[in-house]
């Protein structure tokens, strides 16, 4: 579980990074949609690129969920108490959160391919380019919203899950250990988030057009 959280959280940085072309205007953002699908070429076909990391991705959600039904079956059996001792992390709620959570970001995964990769759901006018896709959608306070509530289930998910995943790997030796942990769940949470939240608020505002 840990390991394929942290590869999602490398691909969710690249993405975001990705977006933020948007920025430098639609043909810029455009030019960077072709490039990841022509990397490579001509010694890799085109796509080919892509579909390793489609794969790769596919299996990581796979092995992810798997872990999660498996942890989640394995807490129920483990103890019927509560701890009397609490230790410093986030509590109960954000645990509880990673469950529906995770349920939550999985269907918004599925209609973000339908919206912006297969294009079967358009929030305007079918538009012909990436670019022009993703100003579209975002030029509508609506369209805005809806990807604003899934950044913040993607939020809360990476403040616990960068924890949990660094508690797996044992990296919480001491209590100022445990704080710097905090820390950097909540910074990279925070990038995360504020990095893909920029583009659509930019296209609203009419800063990008
Ligand atoms: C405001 C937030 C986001 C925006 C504006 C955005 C934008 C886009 C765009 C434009 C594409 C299509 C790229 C292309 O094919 O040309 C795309 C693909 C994709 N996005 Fe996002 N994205 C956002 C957040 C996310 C999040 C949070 C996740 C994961 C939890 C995600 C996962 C994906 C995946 C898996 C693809 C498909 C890549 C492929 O196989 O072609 N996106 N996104």
């Amino acid at each position: 579980m840990a390991v394929t959280g942290l590869l999602f959280i490398g691909f969710l940085l690249v993405h975001m990074y990705g977006n933020l072309m948007i920025l430098l205007g639609p043909e810029a953002f455009d030019e960077y949609a072709e490039h990841i699908r022509t990397v490579g070429e001509p010694m890799i076909p085109e796509k080919g690129v892509l579909w390793v990391l489609r794969i790769g991705l596919l299996a990581s959600l796979v092995l992810h969920v798997w872990s999660a039904v498996t942890l989640w079956g394995r807490a129920g059996k483990a103890r019927t108490t509560r701890y009397v001792m609490k230790r410093p992390g986030y509590g109960n709620f954000y645990a509880k959160a990673m469950r529906w959570g995770g349920l939550a970001i999985l269907l918004f995964v599925i209609f973000h391919l339908l919206h912006l990769t297969t294009h079967t759901i358009t929030f305007g006018e079918p538009e012909p380019t990436p670019a022009g896709r993703v100003l579209e959608s975002f030029s509508q306070w609506w369209g805005v919203l809806i990807y604003v509530v899934a950044m913040v289930a993607v939020g809360m998910h990476l403040l616990h899950g960068i924890w949990g995943a660094c508690m797996t790997l044992g990296l919480n030796t001491s209590l100022k250990r445990a704080e710097q942990i905090r820390f950097v769940s909540i910074l990279v949470s925070t990038i995360i988030v504020v990095g893909f939240l920029i583009p659509p608020f930019a296209i609203l505002l009419g800063l990008v057009k």
